[in-house]
């Protein structure tokens, strides 16, 4: 596995792979690497023939109360991890070299960001579309691949690749859970014993909405307001959003909702823990 700091070094191994014909996939990451982000890996494999992960926590995409000093970091153990699962390269880029001072070049989607996350935190997807957009045009991928459990983000990044011309094709892997079912992430290191047991009432209370939309029921403020109550029922979570919108433009189901295509949609406060989930129903 070779490990690419430089971004010069990156780009002339991706035109050399390319003029070589070699398809290149690439997964992006923040680190602190768990099966959801090996799942990716997977992916990646399977549509290839160069599998590239970054690692790079990306300030542009914290707002300035949120957690970028303290998100957990572990370069060694990621660079072990990607070596086991069959990553070749890894790119880990200097802070100093993707964004120098004087940096002032911004990619904004400015549709599907705006609900949901966007609402919460509205400087997010900007950080995200410019660092991917930056990461594209550094590793130069076939392909890349991005989890469900980010759902938006992988909305508003494939509306980015469509509406910029990268020609990057998009694919998206399911949310691997842990065995009670909590969507795995990086920030569940952030929680304690306590609140460890009570985030996984998150997902099951996505899973009391589904259990309505599979008995028949159709109504989508019915269902939300299911999903609310079960997770307010605990002291200790506090509901962000939880919303149902269209799973590829992000507008709000009102009405009829189509089988397959809505996304239901929720950020949680597990105490000072932001949590996010969903599920398509
Ligand atoms: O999903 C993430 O880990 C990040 O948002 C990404 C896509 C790597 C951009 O920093």
């Amino acid at each position: 596995m070779q490990i690419i700091e430089s971004i010069n070094e990156m780009q002339a191994h991706s035109v050399s792979l390319r003029h070589q014909g070699k398809l290149i996939s690439f997964v992006p990451t923040m680190g602190f690497l768990h099966e959801g982000h090996l799942s990716l890996f997977e992916v990646a494999k399977e549509e290839s023939d160069v599998t590239v992960a970054s690692i790079f926590v990306n300030p542009a995409q914290f707002g300035p109360n949120e957690d970028f000093d303290q998100y957990p970091r572990s370069v060694e153990k990621d660079l072990e991890l990607c070596r086991q699962r069959g990553v070749d390269i890894v790119f880990l880029p200097k802070k100093e070299e993707l964004y120098p001072t004087g940096y002032s070049t911004y990619v904004c989607e400015e549709s599907l960001s705006q609900p949901l996350c966007g609402v919460s935190r509205p400087s997010f997807f900007k950080g995200v579309c410019t660092v991917v957009a930056k990461l594209f045009n550094i590793v130069r991928p076939d392909v890349a691949v991005f989890g469900q459990k980010d759902a938006q983000q992988a909305a508003v990044i494939r509306k980015m690749v469509q509406d910029l011309h990268f020609p990057v094709e998009i694919r998206v892997a399911p949310i691997v859970r842990e065995a009670d079912g909590l969507a795995m992430s990086s920030r569940n290191s952030y929680l304690n014993e306590f609140q460890r047991r009570d985030a996984v009432r998150i997902y099951q209370a996505l899973c009391k909405g589904k259990e309505l939309y599979d008995n028949g029921n159709r109504n989508v403020d019915r269902i939300l307001a299911e999903i609310i109550h079960h997770i307010s029922e605990c002291r200790r979570l506090r509901v962000i959003y939880v919303s149902a919108v269209d799973k590829d433009t992000m507008k709000p189901i009102t009405r009829t909702m189509v089988e397959g295509q809505t996304l239901i949609a929720c950020a949680v406060w597990c105490d000072e823990v932001r949590l996010i989930d969903n599920l398509i129903l």
